[in-house]
């Protein structure tokens, strides 16, 4: 037993929607990485929660007509039963919405007010007049102050890529009323995280970061931190202040607390000392894994929350990259916003396990699941490759020597060799290296699989003579199949567990110099362990993660009142051309463009239009629709648009290009 402690996380889900394979990066991450732990004999404790705090969950909560602690447990339940079907095993998985975590909220900002790390100011911010609240960034929409692109939130223009205030944009809405928002004053408490600007220096530069994570926090560094809003106003699901009513909590206040909290609640459970693991003078170690887009509260914030109220910090923080689908963005219209639940409908999770790490290093890039490589890598490593050896080798010790292996070990060298990568393996496990240790350990199955190429034992097999070669070989195979499925153990548990099933051997721990061939051993028969990929069932989740999207679109509602009257010389300014789409292509990095080429008669125009969500190229070459064609070209971020296209409906996949009746050409003019 070694004598490491370790207390792992990954990032706390929230609870206003379902687990997605984006997620299952993470979880499943940092489910090799302390499984691996525990099979090395540390003692390790992996603890989640779920997110449950903030005006999301209550607006959704509100929609569906419950209250946000019955949606919470709802959902908790939800996430809970998809993370256990993918293998992923916490040893506690808890709720931010807990007294624990509301007691250790409440200590730590105390303890932060104590020491004089908080401040209060008033500041004003967008209120909807008819919900009565205030209103997150994102829950407004209006046109974009710059380039005047429509439907735009709150902070930022997907089109051109401004950055601004809610108050600056034009014509803005409450995308909860409706209503125009109006500017309110309050008073807020702060954070002022630029007392621990000199710590985090030191502190983000310490080793506890990966370098292009280090890197990035300079860039901030050199823009000066600022004082963190850490409340927010009743309404507000949350935890309220201490002795400041109405006041609640900004949900990533109490979020990161949510890891202590649950192991809190496990330390109750498991009579574990808490102190221990999170006092100022812990050996233990603590790790977050957690995904890019939220290093600014893991590597700044929460260090500095720690430190500033007498907690340890954390050894280190292990940021990933996001996950792409076929090369792009998960996309609800393409079918590639895959749930967790439809992805288990149709395909063993240990497929997606065993791709993942595959695909996974110690960096922050994005990693893509390429279904054509996804199959072709599952079915030539693992079926292939691994779980091949096992029935080669099989069939002949059952019919031949009644289920027992030989007792002699014929190539003790081979044998050797593949106890000896123990410590190469094990140090990639450790640095989250996993697709390098998934291909060394390949190359230790291509290595078995030559092995028995060579000695053709189906060939052996028809000499009566040499049954002692045949027994001996077919031993080797499965003692070599023993050792592979010992170090895939922390990516295919299931996968693992059969095959010990079928080795008649116990839970295997991490093999070392001592591990010794099984020898004048029973096996039990051996039954499919693992079966190929098909495509039909790839197809059937695409499918099937397409009509999840038009389920959830019926619910989509409309605000928009009609306009003011105009006159008709007014209407007469614009020129409404029929047009004909000769070119459709994809924008690099933009989410919601179309490159469009349109035939207008005697000439064409270059359009960029926010139809992605509906459209995929192919849909659209050739066809005929509507655009304005007096409209003065506007510089966009990613080129000039020259014209727009007309479309209706609510967005994402629900909208639609007008087009014209069969007959009208490219250039005609709409009256
Ligand atoms: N609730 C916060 C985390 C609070 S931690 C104190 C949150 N929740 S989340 O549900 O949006 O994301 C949970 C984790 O999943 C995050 O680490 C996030 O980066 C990760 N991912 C979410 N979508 C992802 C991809 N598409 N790809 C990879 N990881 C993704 O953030
Ligand atoms: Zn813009």
């Amino acid at each position: 037993m070694s004598d490491r402690k370790l207390l792992v996380t990954s990032a706390l889900p929230y609870a206003n929607g379902p687990i997605h394979l984006g997620h299952l990066v993470e979880y499943i991450q940092t489910d090799i990485w302390t499984r691996f732990q525990k099979q090395q004999g540390n003692e390790c404790y992996f603890v989640c929660a779920d997110d449950t705090h903030g005006t999301p969950i209550m607006l959704k909560a509100d929609a569906e007509g419950i209250t946000p602690e019955e949606l919470i447990a709802l959902v908790q339940k939800q996430h809970l039963a998809d993370f256990t079907d993918f293998g992923i095993i916490f040893d506690n998985y808890h709720s931010t919405h807990s007294q624990e975590n509301k007691t250790l909220s409440a200590l730590i900002y105390q303890r932060l007010k104590e020491a004089g790390f908080i401040d209060s100011a008033e500041i004003s911010q967008a209120f909807d007049p008819v919900k009565n609240m205030f209103l997150p960034d994102r829950f407004i929409k209006g046109q974009c102050p710059k380039c005047k692109a429509p439907d735009q939130y709150g902070d930022s223009c997907e089109v051109c890529g401004a950055t601004y205030s809610p108050t600056e944009l034009i014509n803005a809405v409450s995308v909860i009323s409706g209503e125009k928002p109006i500017e309110k004053k309050s008073l807020h408490y702060f954070f002022k995280l630029t007392d621990f600007t000199d710590m985090l220096k030191q502190w983000t530069t310490a080793g506890h970061l990966q370098p292009e994570v280090t890197n990035k926090l300079s860039e901030w560094f050199e823009h000066g931190l600022q004082k963190w809003d850490i409340s927010r106003d009743a309404p507000y699901f949350g935890f309220e202040i201490p002795d400041t009513p109405g006041k609640y909590f900004y949900v990533w206040l109490d979020a990161p607390i949510g890891y202590m909290a649950s192991f809190k609640n496990l330390c109750d459970k498991a009579n574990l000392d808490f102190d221990e693991f999170w006092g100022k003078d812990s050996n233990a170690e603590l790790y977050h894994f957690i995904g890019k887009d939220i290093i600014y509260f893991h590597a700044l914030f929460w260090p500095a929350m720690l430190s500033g109220a007498g907690f340890r910090t954390p050894t280190a923080i292990f940021a990933h990259g996001f996950l792409t689908v076929n090369g792009e963005k998960m996309s609800k219209s393409r079918g590639t916003f895959i749930k967790a639940r439809t992805y288990l409908e149709h395909l063993n999770p240990e497929y997606l396990r065993y791709y993942f790490a595959a695909k996974l290093n110690a960096g922050v890039d994005d990693i893509d699941l390429s279904f054509d490589d996804f199959t072709q890598r599952v079915n030539s490593d693992l079926i292939g490759k691994v779980v091949n050896i096992a029935s080669r080798c099989s069939g002949f010790i059952k019919k031949r020597f009644g289920g027992k292996l030989s007792s002699n070990c014929s190539e003790p060298e081979l044998f050797k060799e593949f106890i000896n990568a123990n410590k190469k393996i094990a140090s990639l496990y450790e640095q989250r290296e996993f697709g390098k240790a998934m291909r060394e350990i390949m190359a230790l199955a291509d290595r078995a699989n030559q092995y028995i190429d060579e000695k053709k034992p189906w060939l052996i097999a028809k000499d009566e003579n040499t049954g002692t070669e045949l027994h001996e070989v077919c031993s080797m195979g499965i003692n070599l199949f023993r050792i592979l499925i010992t170090y895939l153990k922390p990516v295919l548990p299931i996968l693992s567990h059969n095959s010990e099933i079928f080795l008649n051997i116990n839970d295997q721990a991490w093999p070392t110099e001592l591990t010794m061939p099984l020898l004048d051993h029973t096996i039990n028969p051996f039954k499919a362990l693992m079966t190929r990929v098909e495509k039909e069932k790839i197809d059937a989740v695409i499918e099937a993660s397409k009509e999840d999207l038009s389920k959830e679109q019926t619910e989509i509602k409309n605000f928009e009142p009609i306009a003011e009257t105009i006159e008709f010389d007014d209407f007469a300014k614009i020129d409404l051309r029929i047009a004909k789409i000769i070119k459709a292509e994809l924008v690099e990095d933009a989410d919601k463009l179309l490159q469009l080429t349109v035939d207008i008669g005697d000439e064409t125009r270059n359009i960029f239009a926010g139809i992605k969500s509906a459209y995929a190229p192919e849909d659209l070459e050739g066809r005929m629709t509507v655009v304005v064609a007096n409209l003065r070209p506007r510089k966009m971020r990613f080129g000039v648009s020259e014209s727009m296209v007309l479309a209706t409906g609510p967005g994402g996949k629900d909208l639609w290009l007008l087009s014209p009746d069969s007959g009208a050409k490219a250039g005609m003019k709409v009256k």
